[in-house]
C-alpha cells in the first residue's frame, strides 16, 4: 500500500498528456495544449471534479517544467529517465506492441526477441511501475482510474497490487492482434501483458473486432487461468480461475468485463474551428495550389506505417493510368505529418512517401498541373481547410483502431465528400455503409474506388456525407469518456 494517499477521484493515465512545454529563447516556458478526443473527453467532467491526468514528460521543455515545479492544475507529469522512456516508448511500445497489433512485421526477418529486447522490456516494466506508483499515490479511496493504451499495459495489474480499493479501467485506442500474430511474442511476455491488462476491472476497445481478438488471446495464453465468457447479451467477461491442487475444483476469483466504446468526432468543436479566419486563409492558398476547376482527393495522416500512404499514392498513379481523362482534372492533396522520427523505420517510410510523390509528379506533371501536392509540416488549420474542400477523402490504413480523419471529414465538408475507406479501419464498422470500401492492399481496387468516388453524382455525395456525419458524431468524446467512467463505477460498486 502506498504510504500517502491522494484525493483525486477520477484519474487518467496516458503516455502523451494534454499539455507540453517549450523552452523559449529567454529561458521561459511556453505551454502548448494538445488536442484530440481524450482532452475534450476529460474536459467534460469539469475542472472541479477532482480529476487528475498523469502523463509522461516527453520534451526537454516538459522535463524542465517538472524540474522547476511548473505545471497545470489537474496534470501531473512524470519525469521518467530519458533512456528508460526511450526504451519503453520507442523500443517496446512503438517497435513491438504497435507492430504486433497493426501486424506490421516483415515476418521472414522480424521480429527477433533477443537480449536487446529483454533489456528494453525491463525499461517497459520500470516505466509502467512509475505510472502505477504515481497513480497509487494520487488516487483517493475507491477512485476510478482510466489507463490508456499499449504504452501502459502493465499498469492495471501493478496498480491493483498497490491499491486494491481502486476501480481500474484500461482502454486500447489501437486494434488488438489476432491470436496467431500475438503468439509470436515470447510466452512469458504474453502472460505478463495479460496479467497487466487483466488487473483491470474493465478493459475496453474501439470496436467488437478488437475486443474479440483480445478475448481470444487471453484464452490462448493460459486457458486454465483465464476463461472468456461469451453470453449473448452484454457484458462479456474474462473470468479469473483458480484450481484447487487436490480436488481440481475451479473457483472464479474475479472477473474483468470487456467493453466497447467507439469514439466519435466532436461536431461542435469542428464546426466552430473550421470556420475561423486562419482556416479560410488556408483554403484560399490551397485553392491556388490545386488550380481552378479541379477535383481533389485528400488524405491527412501522421506519417505512420499503418496508414498505408505509399499504396495510396500507387493507387492514385494507377488511376491516372487507367483513366487518363482525370489527368489535369484532379489533384491528390496529401498531408503526411512526421511521427516517431526517432525510429529509423519511420524515417525511411517518410522518405519513401516523398520519393513516390516526386516520382508521380515528374512522370505525369505538366507545366500547369502538379498531380500530388504533398505537405509534411503539421498544420491543423490547413488540415481543416482540406477537409472543407475535399471531393474525395482517402482513408486506407492497413489496420487502424478507429481513424478519426474518416469521421472528421464528413462533419467539416462544405459540399459533400465521397469517402474511400479501408475495411481494416475501426471506423468501417460505423461508416462502411455509406463509404466506398477498399481492401487496403489492393492497389487496383483502390484506384477503381477512387474513380468511383470522383464520378459520384453530387446529390448522392451530399446525401451520403450527411449520413456519414450523423454516424461519425453519434458518440462525442465527452460522452465516450463519461460512459466509460459510469460503466466502471457501476461495475465495482
Ligand atoms: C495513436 C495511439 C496514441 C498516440 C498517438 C500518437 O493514436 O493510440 O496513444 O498518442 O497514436 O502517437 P505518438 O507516438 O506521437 O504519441
Amino acid at each position: 500500500m502506498a504510504s500517502t494517499q491522494g484525493a483525486a477521484q477520477v484519474l487518467v493515465a496516458s503516455n502523451r498528456g494534454p499539455v507540453s512545454y517549450d523552452v523559449q529563447e529567454d529561458g521561459s516556458l511556453a505551454a502548448r495544449r494538445g488536442g484530440g478526443g481524450l482532452v475534450s473527453g476529460l474536459s467534460a467532467i469539469g475542472p472541479d471534479a477532482g480529476a487528475l491526468w498523469v502523463c509522461s514528460a516527453l520534451s526537454e521543455g516538459d522535463r524542465e517544467a517538472v524540474r522547476r515545479g511548473v505545471g497545470e492544475d489537474g496534470v501531473r507529469m512524470l519525469a521518467i529517465p530519458a533512456d528508460v522512456h526511450a526504451d519503453a516508448y520507442n523500443g517496446i511500445a512503438n517497435s513491438v506492441l504497435w507492430f504486433v497489433h497493426h501486424m506490421l512485421y516483415q515476418t521472414p526477418l522480424e521480429p527477433v526477441f533477443d537480449a536487446e529486447f529483454r533489456r528494453q522490456w525491463a525499461s517497459y516494466e520500470t516505466y509502467n511501475r512509475a505510472f502505477a506508483e504515481a497513480l497509487a499515490e494520487e488516487a483517493g479511496e475507491g477512485a476510478a482510474v482510466l489507463v490508456q493504451d499499449y504504452h501502459l499495459c502493465l499498469v492495471p495489474g501493478m496498480l491493483r497490487e498497490l491499491r486494491p480499493d481502486l476501480r481500474i479501467g484500461h482502454f486500447s485506442h489501437t486494434p488488438w492482434a489476432p491470436v496467431d500474430y500475438f503468439r509470436m511474442l515470447p510466452d512469458d511476455i504474453q502472460a505478463r501483458l495479460m496479467e497487466g491488462m487483466l488487473g483491470a476491472d474493465r478493459v475496453a476497445f474501439l470496436t467488437w473486432r478488437w475486443a474479440t481478438a483480445f478475448q481470444e488471446c487471453a484464452g490462448a495464453v493460459d486457458p486454465d487461468r483465464w476463461l472468456s465468457t461469451w453470453p449473448s447479451g452484454a457484458p462479456r467477461a474474462i473470468e479469473h480461475v483458480q484450481k484447487d491442487g487436490t480436488t481440481h475444483q475451479e473457483r472464479i476469483t474475479r472477473r474483468t468485463l470487456i467493453g466497447v466504446h467507439g469514439l466519435g468526432a466532436d461536431a461542435e468543436f469542428l464546426h466552430a474551428r473550421s470556420h475561423e479566419a486562419d482556416v479560410e486563409e488556408r483554403m484560399a492558398a490551397l485553392r491556388e495550389e490545386i488550380g481552378e476547376g479541379r477535383r481533389t482527393i485528400v488524405r491527412v495522416d501522421r506519417t505512420e506505417l499503418s496508414k498505408n500512404i505509399v499504396r495510396g499514392l500507387l493507387a492514385y498513379r494507377q488511376l491516372l493510368d487507367d483513366h487518363p481523362e482525370w489527368r489535369e482534372r484532379v489533384v491528390h492533396v496529401a498531408f503526411a505529418y512526421p511521427s516517431r522520427q526517432d525510429l529509423a523505420v519511420y524515417r525511411d517510410y517518410t522518405a519513401e512517401v516523398q520519393r513516390v510523390a516526386d516520382e508521380i509528379n515528374s512522370e505525369y506533371g505538366t507545366p500547369g498541373w502538379t498531380p500530388v501536392v504533398l505537405h509534411v509540416k503539421d498544420d491543423f488549420a490547413r488540415s481543416l481547410a482540406a477537409y472543407r474542400l475535399a471531393d474525395v477523402a482517402l482513408v486506407n490504413p492497413i489496420r487502424d483502431g478507429m481513424n478519426l480523419v474518416a469521421k472528421e471529414v464528413p462533419v467539416v465538408s462544405d459540399e459533400g465528400c465521397a469517402l474511400v475507406l479501408s475495411r481494416e479501419a475501426g471506423a468501417f464498422q460505423e461508416l462502411g455503409k455509406d463509404a466506398i470500401v477498399v481492401n487496403p492492399y489492393d492497389v487496383i481496387g483502390t484506384a477503381r474506388a477512387l474513380h468511383e468516388a470522383l464520378s459520384m453524382p453530387v446529390e448522392e455525395r451530399a446525401e451520403r456525407t450527411k449520413r456519414l456525419a450523423a454516424a461519425a458524431t453519434a458518440l462525442p468524446p465527452a460522452q465516450w469518456f463519461l460512459e466509460q467512467l459510469e460503466a466502471l463505477r457501476d461495475q465495482a460498486s
